[in-house]
């Protein structure tokens, strides 16, 4: 059987790279959709931040940037997520679930899978509160 997060047990090196020196921590001034979720259990919380670009008839994220008080997976899901969808368009972005992030970093501890279910679910309410804002400047 190969080693690997899921029978180890342990984080990965991506893991822990991507926890101790996260990509796109921080906030977008004036963000064009914010998604906020937490995870009642254990109480971490984490806020997705995204500014949208055109290519022609195609929005795509032009910056996205993560804050997340969490955990070690919580983070590193984060910050995977970040890489993953920045330059995509709305709909290819959507289509990364948590398992597609999970398998960005080689694995996580079967205990840690739950958290990266915070990572995927920012990212569809960010996006989320994107269409809606623009819903409402196109009703105004
Ligand atoms: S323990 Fe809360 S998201 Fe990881």
């Amino acid at each position: 059987m190969t080693k690997n997060a899921s029978t180890t047990g342990l984080y990965t090196k991506k893991a822990i790279k991507c926890f101790t020196n996260p990509k796109n921590y921080g906030r977008i001034k004036n963000p064009d959709g914010i998604g906020k979720v937490g995870n009642p259990v254990c109480g971490d919380v984490m806020w997705l931040y995204l500014k949208i670009g055109k290519k022609g008839r195609k929005e795509y994220i032009e910056d996205v940037k993560f804050e997340t008080f969490g955990c070690v997976a919580a983070i590193a899901t984060s910050s995977i997520l970040t890489d993953l969808v920045k330059g995509k368009t709305l709909q290819a972005a959507l289509k990364i679930d948590n398992q597609k992030i999970v398998k960005s970093l080689g694995g996580l501890p079967p205990i840690k899978l739950h958290c990266s279910v915070l990572a995927a679910n920012a990212l569809k309410k960010a996006v989320e509160d994107y269409q809606k804002q623009k819903e409402k400047k196109k009703s105004k």
